[in-house]
């Protein structure tokens, strides 16, 4: 039997994934995974029908066609205030997983230490343990998720390096405050830490205030590398189009692990992301509209149920405390879910290096509304509290 790296060694296939095969045995709707299954906008497909064979179809430069970094940097403007020079601070990347990849390889070394707030974004641990870096939890605790500066401080070690936010959160649907971010700019200051966030769900926030970049708050721009999708965005996750931002002498080393990993990202996909990056901001409105319109319907759900849904702040996920469900955990608890109402979800546990401090479950609502509504029909009416 040939050797395999040690690397993978405790990295079993994604529960989300597990959930997915169990909801197609059943045939039951599969609210677990993130797989948007909105329609990207269709002035983009209808121009990408027509015009794919005359876009660019060899390598980019590593970091991306100028025209995609032009692009981005403007959005960056209009939409987070935040000022990158195109030609030094944007690198184009294979999805916002790749951009985290890049970073990590190009900026920290095997047994580094990274703060990773609990929960996480799974792949966020995942790409930890790829690298053999050495995750430190943060361990937020529900209903409010905030974070503290005692918290922060209360885990780092003599090998932190480095943190991960991720804001809009998912699972939580929390964003991080103005206060919340001076703390972390505190606490990064102090012990020389990078600071990466991912902001993939940035568009897609509720309410009326808009996405707060970490960058953009007091000095933390001189530390930080932000990543993020066109995937979400424009409902376009399979392009696999990304990007990372941050300060000109992280970017180029970031530079140089993306071209040593994959080259570029896909080019003609690069050329229509230019396209999509340069839609008015009525498409932004619609985007928020149309999702606050699903998370109602699944909400709605939950509340038929006798459960308190949470209220995003932004992503399309609900996050839901099932303690009124006769369960312990998010695993009994999704596990229930399937069962009574034919309805998929993620436990908690999913989104945790240890126990949660609930049983969760993470709802995604990113699919069409006729799909939404029987599951919420489904939920409402399966007698989940009951014993
Ligand atoms: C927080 C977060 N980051 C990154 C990703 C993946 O982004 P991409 O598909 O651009 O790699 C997801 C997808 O669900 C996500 O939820």
């Amino acid at each position: 039997m040939v050797k395999v790296a040690d690397r993978l060694q405790g990295q079993q296939q994604s529960p989300l994934r597990a959930m997915t095969i169990r909801c197609q045995e059943l045939g039951a709707i599969n609210l677990a995974q993130g797989l948007s299954q909105v329609p990207p906008p269709p002035a983009l497909l209808a121009e990408g029908t027509r015009d794919f064979e005359h876009l660019g179809h060899s390598y980019s430069a590593p970091e991306g066609l100028p025209g995609f970094r032009e692009a981005v940097a403007d959005k960056l403007k209009r939409h987070s205030g935040l000022s990158v020079d195109p030609a030094t601070q944007v690198v184009a990347t294979v999805g916002a997983t790749g951009a985290l990849m890049a970073t990590l390889t190009a900026l920290l070394d095997a047994g580094d230490g990274v703060l990773l707030f609990e929960p996480f974004y799974s792949y966020h641990l995942a790409a930890l343990r790829m690298l053999q870096l050495s995750p430190e939890p943060v361990r937020l605790t529900g209903p409010g998720f905030e974070t503290t500066e005692a918290a922060l401080r209360a885990a780092i070690t003599d090998k932190t390096r480095a943190m991960i936010l991720c804001t809009p959160n998912n699972p939580t649907g929390r964003r991080l405050t103005a206060g919340e971010l001076a703390a972390v700019s505190a606490v990064a200051e102090e012990y020389d830490l990078l600071v990466i966030t991912d902001e993939v769900y940035a568009d897609i926030y509720h309410g009326v205030t808009p996405h707060l970049a970490p960058a953009s708050v007091g000095d933390l721009g001189d530390r930080t590398v932000t990543i993020a999708s066109l995937g979400k965005t424009f409902s376009i996750p399979g392009w696999r189009v990304g990007y990372a931002c941050g300060p000109p002498e992280l970017m180029s080393r970031i530079r140089l692990a993306a071209d040593a990993l994959v080259v570029c990202a896909p080019v003609p996909l690069q050329e229509l992301g230019i396209r999509a990056l340069r839609l008015g901001d009525d498409y932004y409105q619609e985007l928020r509209q149309m999702y606050e319109r699903k998370r109602r319907i699944l909400a709605d759900g939950f509340m038929a149920a006798g459960l308190t849904p949470n209220t995003p702040e932004g992503s399309y996920y609900l996050y839901v405390d099932c303690s009124p469900m006769p369960v312990a955990t998010g695993t009994e608890a999704a596990e229930l879910l399937l069962e009574r109402s034919l309805v998929g979800t993620v436990a908690g546990e999913a989104f945790y290096l240890d126990q949660p401090d609930r049983p969760y479950v993470r709802v995604c609502f990113s699919l069409p509304d006729e799909v939404l509504t029987e599951a919420a029909d489904r939920i409402g009416r399966a007698g989940l509290t009951h014993g």
